[in-house]
């Protein structure tokens, strides 16, 4: 209390911005209600005063949250007043909706503050149609016909305003820009082909189409994540249409890139605004993203048909289309829906199974295939069994899998930035190669904030569009000649290294059930483990996984759970923050870098200190 007073007192006069009462009175408020939060019951109390302050109106609310962040310097003042204007008003909108005795309550407070953390998804059984056609025998084929390519990119974040010689080593979460609070000398100027303090600059992105291009892939699918991560800045005004130029620019760079090979393509959470806002479509609101899709549709007309890309403008972002001269078909899902830090999914006590019906749509193009003899690609930005995706419609992506297990031949995800995988089991509660159903294929990221800029090539069957074989290219920001000349190699081979370990036969494909041999293998053998610990990185970024704070075992618990209710991970509140750093690789999401939930961290961090 002491604190904080002399804190309010010295930070009003030093900036000599508010007067003292009027400043204490609202953000005070929002102070006490941080500081009053130690478990989920004091989280969901502490919504009461937030709540009473969010119906005087959004500009108090997000004045209020500013001045907090502020005050306790959690960011810089761009950081602070950028993010809170954008993200303050949806909260106020969230509780001025909602009772604070319901579960969405607790889930506004999971997705704020990381209290109230649940992994039991609301029972429901998804709506779904019996087989209409008999279901042959899984038989392998006597003659292979030869493989063909195909390329996966993911989260490219390309920053067109990354300057070179601007500084690399910033206070905020993305650097090299000329940002106006810079002052001094630059000690760590930004170079041509990116630096792994920032997004990537558009010569990296050029250079990465160029390699995509020399594999003369049969199609590329990319799983979303085209705009930067610098989510504070300009106003609400300005971004859609910076985030529309941004979506626009990069599919003219892959139409003049990319040669005679279609696209598919699907939305990431970055590609919005404010970042991750999708509201659904029972909300109200002036922030509709509809434009998101508008652009999309436009853009991608030109790989996915003019059906195709009609339901992107009117499934909300999600589409179906056939790869030409095959029996293949590509389901781009919008899983923004399924994000919970999609702030506007919390404004309605009513539980909504499925927002937008894109677990619907999935069916209908699923039931549509099984009964043409097609198989289906399902593609998307968020994998379903990390802790960030809501339990419950993980849980019914699952149902819908289980159901069309032998019609969804991959899955295909971006949004961790890693080389991960999560395997999906008939029962969760005996994970063995039998049971194996599925597997989530997870593409490591362009930017080189979180390891070696990296892309996949797959090697996939004709027949039953199974995968025989991953190569892992990547190129090596920290040789010298990057920066001159960035080379794409391969940085290892699944089958080559993995396949040896599990006595892949070799005919066989990378089966849902050589995905879970593997994690056997990794529990028993060290030296494999650590290996793929040093390739979720692509080398670039490793960091220790071992016994400590359970890690290894944390991880590799993580690879079988294909549905987030299954992962390990344990969210203690992101208020000890401090302890998140260690645990589990695929706990700290990397995609949203500075979010709503950090900055609260850091403020109520400094005010324990
Ligand atoms: C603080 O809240 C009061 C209402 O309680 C409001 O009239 C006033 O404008 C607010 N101050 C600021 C700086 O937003
Ligand atoms: C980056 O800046 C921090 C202080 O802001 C300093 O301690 C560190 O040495 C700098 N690193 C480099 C590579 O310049
Ligand atoms: C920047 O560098 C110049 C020349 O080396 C030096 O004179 C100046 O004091 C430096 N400025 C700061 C703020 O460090
Ligand atoms: C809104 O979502 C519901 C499912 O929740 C869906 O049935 C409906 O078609 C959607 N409407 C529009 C306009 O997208
Ligand atoms: C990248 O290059 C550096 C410098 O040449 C080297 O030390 C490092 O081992 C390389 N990393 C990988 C993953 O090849
Ligand atoms: C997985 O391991 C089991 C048991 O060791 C074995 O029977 C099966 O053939 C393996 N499957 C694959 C795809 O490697
Ligand atoms: C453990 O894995 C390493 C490769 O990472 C391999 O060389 C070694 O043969 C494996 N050991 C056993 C006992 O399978
Ligand atoms: C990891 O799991 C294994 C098997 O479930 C267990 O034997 C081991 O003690 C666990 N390790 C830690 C550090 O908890």
């Amino acid at each position: 209390m002491h604190f904080r007073l002399n804190l309010l007192w010295i930070s009003t006069v030093a900036l000599g911005l508010f007067t003292p009462r009027v400043f204490a009175q609202n953000s005070s408020q929002v102070l006490d209600a941080l500081e009053s939060m130690v478990d989920c019951a004091t989280c969901l109390l502490a919504l009461v005063p937030l709540q009473a302050l969010a119906h005087l109106g959004n500009d108090i609310f997000s004045d209020a949250l500013i001045e907090v962040c502020d005050l306790t310097q959690a960011e810089d003042a761009d950081v602070c007043s950028g993010l809170m204007t954008r993200l303050g008003p949806i909260i106020a909108h969230d509780l001025r909706s909602i009772s604070i005795v319901s579960q969405t309550a607790a889930r506004l407070c999971t997705a704020l503050f990381g209290f109230c953390a649940s992994k039991t998804p609301n029972p429901f059984t998804f709506p779904l149609p019996s087989p209409e056609v008999p279901i042959l025998p899984a038989s392998t084929p006597t003659t292979r016909g030869s493989t063909f390519k195909v390329v996966h990119i993911s989260d490219v974040h390309i920053d067109r305003e990354y300057t070179v010689g601007a500084e690399a080593n910033c206070t905020k979460n993305i650097c090299c820009r000329n940002f106006a609070d810079d002052t001094g000398n630059v000690t760590d100027p930004a170079q041509p082909f990116g630096n792994s303090k920032c997004d990537s600059p558009p010569s990296l992105a050029d250079s990465m189409l160029e390699a995509v291009n020399s594999f003369n892939a049969k199609f590329i699918i990319f799983t979303g994540d085209v705009v930067e991560g610098a989510i504070w800045l300009t106003t609400q005004e300005q971004i859609p249409s910076e985030v529309t130029s941004d979506l626009e620019d990069f599919n003219t760079e892959l139409l003049s890139k990319i040669t005679n090979t279609p696209i598919f393509p699907s939305i990431g959470n970055h590609d919005s605004n404010p970042v991750n806002s999708f509201p659904r479509n029972t909300t109200d609101t002036t922030l509709d993203v509809q434009w998101v899709f508008d652009t999309q549709s436009a853009g991608w007309k030109q790989w996915i048909g003019k059906d195709s890309s009609n339901q992107v403008d009117h499934i909300s972002g999600s589409y179906a289309a056939s790869v030409p001269g095959t029996d293949l078909v590509i389901l781009s899902v919008n899983t923004q829906y399924w994000y919970r830090q999609n702030l506007w999914l919390y404004d309605s006590d009513t539980f909504q199974p499925d927002p937008n019906g894109i677990l619907s749509f999935m069916v209908e193009t699923l039931q549509a295939a099984e009964r043409a003899g097609q198989k289906v690609w399902v593609i998307g930005h968020i994998p379903l069994g990390k802790a960030d995706t809501v339990e419950d419609q993980s849980n019914y992506y699952d149902q819908i899998l289980q159901r069309y297990k032998h019609t969804i031949v991959g899955q295909f995800f971006g949004h961790s930035h890693k080389d991960q995988f999560e395997v999906a089991y008939s029962d969760y509660n005996d994970q063995t190669a039998a049971n194996a159903v599925g597997v989530g294929l997870i593409c490591p990221a362009l930017t080189p904030t979180s390891g070696n800029p990296a892309f996949k090539v797959y090697d996939v069957d004709p027949d039953t569009f199974g995968i025989m074989d991953i190569f892992f290219i990547s190129a090596n920001i920290t040789d010298p000649d990057f920066q001159y000349n960035p080379t794409w190699d391969v940085y290892y081979d699944a089958r080559e290294v993995y396949g040896p370990l599990v006595d892949l036969p070799s005919t066989s494909e990378l089966t849902p059930a050589f995905w879970h041999n593997l994690t056997e293998v990794f529990m028993n053998n060290d030296t494999a483990f650590q290996m793929f610990n040093t390739f979720i990185s692509r080398g670039g970024a490793v960091t220790t996984c071992d016994d400590t704070d359970n890690c290894k075992n944390t991880t590799i618990c993580d690879m079988r759970a294909f549905r987030s209710q299954n992962n390990c991970d344990v969210d203690e509140g992101s208020f000890a923050l401090k302890k998140r750093s260690a645990g589990s690789l695929n706990e700290a999401s990397e995609c949203e870098g500075i979010g709503i939930k950090e900055i609260f961290a850091k403020i109520r961090n400094k005010l324990m200190a």
